[in-house]
């Protein structure tokens, strides 16, 4: 580890940031001088549990919905959907056009879906499924257009998709301090997990 850090300074690399790990795993990272720039709640869902799952039966087409779609995402709604993520999250979290791809390549399955009204995405989300875990990647709502079940009917298409394919589990992580998206998950059955994630940062100086 310390040689690698060695090797990015000498590149003139001056900050670098872990994906999200687990309390064990970022031990060594600390040990090396790594900083806690987040805390994430993990939340779990079991898939493999109950058959009586919400979202199989779900009507995805609420009342505030109708109009809208949930459609898989093509390339010609990426402007779209990279500007609602910008719009969604906080600069340091926001994807561009490489973090969305890596997003969908994590796992050797994933499934991108989009909210539209009309032709506009106004939502996406991004899944992955790796044997049988399940992992929701990515979830963003415009804002102009959130609190009216988009979000909702983006979590249960992930689960659908998940469940179809056999997975025993699906999990998400999320800030501590998103108690939007933390809300919307309890309430969709996702449960808290008693440990959760760091993301951490290294600087040079
Ligand atoms: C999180 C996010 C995707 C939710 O999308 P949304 O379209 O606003 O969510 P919905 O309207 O489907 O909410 C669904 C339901 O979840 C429940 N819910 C949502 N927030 C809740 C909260 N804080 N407490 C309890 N229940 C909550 C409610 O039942 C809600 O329906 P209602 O409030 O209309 O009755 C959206 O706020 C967003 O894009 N946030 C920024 C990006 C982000 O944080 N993404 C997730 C990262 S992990």
């Amino acid at each position: 580890m310390h040689r690698c850090l060695e090797n990015l300074r000498h590149r003139g690399v001056e900050a670098a940031v872990t994906p999200a790990l687990s309390p064990h795993d970022a031990q060594s990272f600390i040990a090396a001088g790594f900083v806690v720039l987040e805390h994430l709640h993990l939340l779990a869902y079991r898939l493999d549990q109950r058959a009586d799952h919400a979202f199989l039966t779900a009507d995805t087409r609420t009342a505030e919905t109708r109009s809208r779609s949930l459609r898989d995402g093509r390339p010609w709604h990426r402007r779209v959907v990279l500007d609602i993520d910008r719009r969604a999250f906080e600069p340091f979290w926001q994807f561009d056009t490489n973090s969305l791809a890596e997003a969908r390549r994590a796992t050797p399955t994933s499934h991108y879906r989009v909210a539209v009204e009309g032709r506009t995405p106004v939502g996406y989300a991004v899944t992955g499924r790796a044997g049988d875990r399940g992992y929701l990647q990515r979830l963003a709502v415009n804002p102009d257009r959130q609190g009216e079940g988009l979000g909702q009917a983006l979590v249960h298409d992930c689960l659908r998709w998940l469940h179809k394919r056999g997975a025993a589990h699906a999990m998400v992580n999320t800030q501590e301090r998103n108690t939007r998206a933390l809300g919307l998950y309890e309430h969709l059955g996702f449960v808290r997990q008693a440990s959760g994630l760091v993301v951490l940062r290294w600087t040079a100086s």
